[in-house]
């Protein structure tokens, strides 16, 4: 890819195409619960490369506000989140959700002028979503099944991964990895383990892609062999402009990423796991909280950092690789991916890479992504802004040899509310 390409692609800030597209999207911010209590302590977050600061205010509304007060830049983090708005600590100017400003003590005339930039939210699937785009163009809030779903049917873990959002997503088109880096972890991990699928994942590496284009993004018709007269594929989806949808193994929940830009050099690494027809089961949660699967365990409670990280190898142990217990040496899924993912520097030289077959999907989501943010730029409306369109759902079947797997991926997979969950 050329360094053009690339820059389009990897650089999110204010002004840039791929900031502008992404800005057209509701944006995952933070979970609901780090901001659980009106007028409880407001929180720094930074999306996108601008420096925010959210808060619930006393009505128990979400408000996302510029972290800087409109007088001498000073952080709103030192102010107090009182009366339905925050009050800069330095000289008392205070701004509601909306961003406006309601009093400034000194000088009561100038208060019309003195604003801040506000994002306006949704709260779904436990998550705080902002839209960072022009006014007139606020699409309907998303749709992707969990975050529609009963709060005990879901869980939702954020942490931060050290790289660019494009590198860190790409691992997550990319599912012929599964066969290498997540291979011994599979057997044990409690959120894997014990189901047929895992069979055929190790015993064939070697997944032949059939790839979609459809109105939300990209589905993924990987095809590995099953038994005598048939084939295992694993259906998973990318969806504009940053979830990825996995395939659930056996009886485990479905899962999925959102993958969100921080700055061009760090981005959220959301993990969902969910069951569209029933609860998580406290054995499954508790896991989950232990940061098994696809979750971590943190740094510091708060952090959002894991504990695994590039100040300790990721705690690579060359005896467990020898052994056999971690292919890379690195235990849990998402370590073992971020690990590899960060190894490839803040942001990939994508110059110097060689792609392979298997990279089609992401080829594919890449092009969509620059065309879609150069479309932009000239005035062409962004796809999947229906949100119905993220109605999909992954899943894993096995299939006879000459069953068409989009046609049957058509039928059963969109709209999923309306069809069972498919998963050996
Ligand atoms: S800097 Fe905020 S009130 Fe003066
Ligand atoms: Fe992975």
């Amino acid at each position: 890819m050329d360094k053009q390409t690339s820059e389009t692609l990897t650089r999110t800030g204010p002004g840039t195409l791929m900031g502008s597209l992404m800005r057209r999207y509701w944006v995952p911010v933070m979970s609901s619960s780090e901001i659980a209590a009106k007028d409880g302590p407001q929180v720094r977050v930074q999306i996108l490369g601008e420096k925010l600061l959210a808060f619930r205010d006393t009505e128990g509304k979400v408000g996302l506000i510029s972290e800087f007060c409109s007088h001498r830049g000073v952080s709103l983090y030192f102010g107090r989140n009182e009366e339905n708005g925050i009050r800069c600590a330095y000289h008392g100017l205070k701004f509601n959700r909306d961003g406006k400003c309601v009093d400034v003590p000194s000088a009561p005339q100038v208060c019309d002028r003195m604003g801040i930039t506000a994002y306006p939210c949704v709260e779904r699937g436990g998550v705080v979503w902002a839209y960072m785009g022009p006014a007139d163009k606020q699409p309907a809030p998303p749709e992707v099944e969990w975050c529609g779903l009963p709060a005990e049917n879901v869980f939702v873990s954020k942490r931060i991964q050290e790289c660019n959002y494009l590198q860190a997503m790409e691992g997550g088109i990319d599912t012929a990895h599964v066969s290498y880096v997540h291979r011994y972890e599979v057997d044990t991990d409690p959120m894997h383990r014990g189901c047929k699928a895992l069979d055929y994942i190790k015993a064939d590496g070697n997944v032949v892609f059939t790839i979609e284009k459809n109105p939300a993004g990209l589905t993924l018709f990987g095809r590995r062999m099953g038994d005598a007269d048939t084939y295992y594929w694993r259906v998973t989806h990318w969806l504009f402009p940053w979830f990825t949808l996995i395939p659930p193994f056996g009886d485990h929940s479905l899962a999925g990423h959102v993958w969100v830009p921080i700055d061009d050099h760090h981005c959220w690494a959301w993990s969902i796991n969910f069951h569209p027809g029933k609860a998580l089961s406290d054995e499954e949660r508790g896991h989950m909280v232990e940061g098994k699967g696809i979750h971590v365990e943190y740094e510091a409670p708060g952090s959002f950092r894991p504990k695994a990280n590039r100040d300790n190898d990721y705690g690579m142990d060359r005896t467990a690789q020898q052994e056999k217990r971690a292919y890379s040496g690195v235990f849990g899924f998402s370590a073992q991916d971020y690990s590899l993912q960060e190894s490839m520097g803040p942001i990939q030289n994508h110059e110097a890479e060689l792609l392979l077959p298997t990279d089609k999907a992401i080829v594919m989501a890449r092009r969509m992504l620059v065309e879609a943010a150069e479309g932009l730029a000239k005035g062409v409306e962004p796809p999947a802004l229906d949100a119905s369109a993220q109605r999909v759902r992954a899943a894993g079947v096995l299939l006879a040899r000459d069953a068409d797997p989009v046609a049957w991926g058509r039928e059963r997979l969109t709209d999923c509310n309306n069809h069972p969950v498919y998963s050996i």
